[in-house]
């Protein structure tokens, strides 16, 4: 066999393009042949076949026609977040500009850990993250592979700033990626204050931060992961500041909410936070990964500098060459920046916030369906685009299994939350394309899965 083709330098792009066909085939027959939000059959059949279309993950002799199989398999056997009656998660269905952005991000490989791997993919980085960083008021934003890592890096900058005993306040309904955090940097456990109505209550914060020891770093989210709630912020900011306490908003899903000059309002009192953790993967329509953190204080990310001779030797530094290591705590590290770049610059301000205006209306739109149906009960209005429902008499128990019936129907992908004591269906709605009738398609379809 001869030496395979590299995707970039002068031979990449002939290289890629009749391969980018065979991709682009197989994405389509893929699709066709699972006809649907994701496959049929549940977990055993779907990964019986992606057994049989692997065959030998090692053979001995390598088979030209792999790429074109394992792709058909992986989209045939795939949830497809672009299909309307996909509405489970904050999993957003990518724009197709990022994503032919991000092709080119993997052919020059470019890695940003250090300026001689990333000569122009660091200035650009440079130049989005203090971008999007003025949106909420921050000087700087560090790039993170979600709200994950942007919420473990924001407790990591507070304890560095006030020490390890810094405790986390935050509601019952923030992301657990935050307690986790805490775990994670051997804080002590934290102080979880009750959010009876889905956000969390700014009485009880103003207890808990009268009678806590100091230091308390306290955590607010803006767009609850089972309700889309924004927590009261600007109250959150005011009590924050009386006890001379730090902020982190966790606006990994409402964060997209800048970009509507309808919506943006709703996230007054973000620009108060000492740090804000955003997510373009959801509500900004990126493949994975695309996170940020922003940073108020950019004293704050000293934390995070580091030397290793190899990559940032002080010498280097000093005659010129920009330090990327003190950027993130990874080392190489993917230029997700790009397709951010490419998406902002294409749709513009405009662009995106019709995106953004159009996913919370999908999202009355639906609440209207559910609200006039009989069968059905409603949560609550929707803050973002996630509407919480159930039909109306039925266990929590008849919940889960109509929710896992449309899975392995491969009908529909819908999510589930406990809110009020109860389980309710999530359907979180962040595909620009739904029209009215895949909304009353996605309903009548629980209503037909049923059981009386
Ligand atoms: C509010 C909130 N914060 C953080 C996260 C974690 O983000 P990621 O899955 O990108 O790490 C999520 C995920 O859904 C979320 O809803």
């Amino acid at each position: 066999m001869s030496t395979p083709p590299l995707a970039s330098g002068p031979e990449g792009p002939h290289a890629l393009r009749p391969l980018l066909d065979t991709v682009l085939d197989a994405l389509r027959d893929g699709t066709r042949t699972r006809g649907g939000p994701l496959p049929a059959g549940g977990p055993d059949t779907i990964a019986a076949h992606m057994r049989d279309a692997v065959g030998d993950v090692l053979p001995d002799n390598g088979d030209p026609d792999a790429l074109r199989t394992l792709v058909h398999a992986l989209t045939a056997g795939s949830t497809d977040p672009a299909d309307p009656l996909c509405a489970a998660h904050l999993h957003c269905p990518p724009l197709a500009v990022a994503t032919a952005a991000d092709l080119a991000a993997s052919a020059l490989n470019p890695s940003l850990d250090s300026w001689d791997q990333a000569p122009a993919a660091s200035e650009l980085e440079t130049l989005v993250t203090r971008a999007l960083a003025r949106e909420v008021g921050a000087p700087e934003a560090v790039v993170t592979t979600g709200g994950t890592e942007s919420n473990h890096l924001a407790l990591l900058l507070a304890r560095e700033t006030h020490g390890a005993a810094l405790r986390l306040v935050c509601g019952t309904n923030a992301h657990h990626s935050l307690p986790r955090a805490a775990w994670l940097l051997g804080l002590p456990d934290p102080v979880l204050v009750p959010a009876p109505a889905g956000t969390l209550d700014p009485a009880a914060l103003d207890e808990a931060l009268t009678t806590l020891p100091r230091p308390l770093l306290v955590a607010a989210t803006a767009g609850t992961t089972d309700a889309g709630l924004i927590d009261p912020l600007p109250d959150i900011a005011t009590l924050c500041q009386a006890h001379g306490t730090r902020l982190h908003i966790d606006a990994a899903y409402g964060a997209g909410l800048l970009f509507s000059n309808r919506h943006r309002t709703q996230l007054t009192g973000l620009e108060a936070a000492d740090t804000v953790t955003l997510d373009l993967h959801k509500l900004g329509w990126q493949p994975i990964a695309a996170g940020l953190l922003t940073v108020k204080n950019p004293h704050d990310l000293t934390a995070l500098h580091h030397h290793a001779d190899y990559l940032n030797a002080d010498d280097d530094t000093q005659a010129g060459l920009p330090d990327l290591l003190g950027r993130s705590l990874r080392t190489t590290r993917r230029p997700d920046i790009l397709k951010i770049a490419v998406t902002l610059k294409t749709l513009g301000r405009t662009g995106l916030g019709a995106l953004v205006d159009q996913v919370c209306d999908h999202a009355h739109t639906f609440a209207a369906l559910v609200h006039d149906h009989p069968g059905f009960e409603l949560h609550d209005r929707p803050t973002l685009s996630t509407v919480l429902f159930r039909p109306t008499h039925a266990t929590d128990a008849t919940v889960a299994a109509v929710r896992r019936k449309l899975l392995t129907d491969g009908r529909a992908v819908l999510g589930r939350a406990h809110l009020d004591g109860r389980l309710w269906l999530k359907a979180t709605l962040l595909n620009p394309h739904t029209r009215p009738d895949d909304l009353a398609a996605l309903l009548k379809l629980v209503e037909g899965n049923t059981p009386r």
